[in-house]
């Protein structure tokens, strides 16, 4: 079998996170600064499955007569493998499968579905069985279930398709275009705050109080609308208020943080046309909009605010 190399970029939630869970639209694009890498080499006859991740020290091995289950016992990255056999309906191959990623894990990047996509096309692709985009999303799907609960399936939906997305949950998938491309720095608050605890709060929240979150909902929704029409009108300079005002209500949702505050009104002090915090919120990252000429200043201001990571890319 000859070497088989798949990989899979991170994702950046533009406008609409969490409101996007309650069946508001959200927009996202890929993120290919940052990758997850998976390596298929052949193993030895009867050697079973080892999937080694040595950026953060993992080891795993499946026996050839290990169950095909995904249950608990299993971790993300033997989910993902375990799922693909099921669906491909094959036994456990020899396979040594080697990953390695550059998405920081629970910062809001998509590093869990981009994770599981690279993992599943190098299984399929190590069988000679690749998956079309909609096989393979669905398959992603059911992996971000079993780790968020209830996700709205829009990290796997712009991972797996790697491209602009204007998403609801439950209908096709529908891009975009992008007019003109537009400046965006990305600020990393080092805190790790798992997706499915600030969705939890949230969908609480929102049992106990509807009226009022089902407002800031529908309010997060039409910002998502506006935000589209900017973005396809090339208008993007405008991007920066709209950008501002979801943050607000994210805020009002609960998922912000003092170190996203912090970092938003860096960026803004520093000259970027707006910002918010992006994916789940509560630690994770924040991007900044930025003019091509503030990109250095708002990203040095960003690292003085005390930002682990910064990175600097150009939608579109
Ligand atoms: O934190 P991330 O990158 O998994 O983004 C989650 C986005 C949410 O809207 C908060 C959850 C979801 O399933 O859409």
């Amino acid at each position: 079998m000859p070497t088989v190399r798949t990989s899979a970029p991170g994702k950046i939630i533009l406008f609409g996170e969490h409101a996007v869970v309650h069946s508001q639209p959200a927009l996202a694009v890929p993120l290919t600064a940052v990758q997850v890498m998976v390596t298929a080499e052949k193993a030895a006859d009867g050697a079973g499955i080892t999937i080694l991740a040595p950026d953060i020290n993992q080891r795993l091995h499946l026996p050839a007569d290990a169950p095909h289950t995904t249950g608990p016992v299993y971790n993300a990255l033997a989910r993902p493998v375990l799922l693909a056999l099921e669906h491909l309906d094959y036994p456990i191959p020899d396979l040594v499968l080697t990953v390695r990623s550059t998405i920081p894990i629970a910062g809001g990047l998509g590093s869990g579905a981009a994770l599981a996509t690279a993992l599943i096309r190098a299984t399929a692709a190590a069988l000679e069985s690749p998956l079309d985009n909609v096989a393979l999303n669905n398959l992603v799907y059911a992996i971000e279930k079993l780790h968020h609960g209830t996700p709205s399936g829009i990290d796997n939906t712009v991972i797996v398709y790697e491209q602009p997305v204007y998403f609801v949950r439950g209908r096709p998938i529908e891009t975009f275009p992008i007019a003109r491309p537009f400046d965006l720095v990305l600020a990393d608050t080092g805190v790790s705050s798992p997706t499915h605890l600030s969705v939890g709060d949230v969908r609480r929240l929102y049992d106990a109080e509807p009226d009022r979150i089902g407002t800031i909902f529908a309010q997060i929704g039409a910002l998502v609308k506006q935000a589209r029409q900017c973005i396809e009108s090339g208008d993007v300079e405008a991007l920066g208020p709209l950008m501002d005002q979801n943050h607000t209500l994210l805020d009002a949702l609960t998922v912000s943080s003092p170190e996203l505050d912090q970092l938003c009104c860096a960026a803004r002090e520093a000259g970027a046309l707006g910002a918010k915090l992006s994916g789940g919120g509560r630690g994770g990252n924040m991007i900044a909009l930025v003019t091509p000429d503030r990109a250095a200043p708002v990203a040095a201001a960003l690292t003085q605010a005390g930002a682990h990571h910064v990175i600097q890319t150009t939608v579109g």
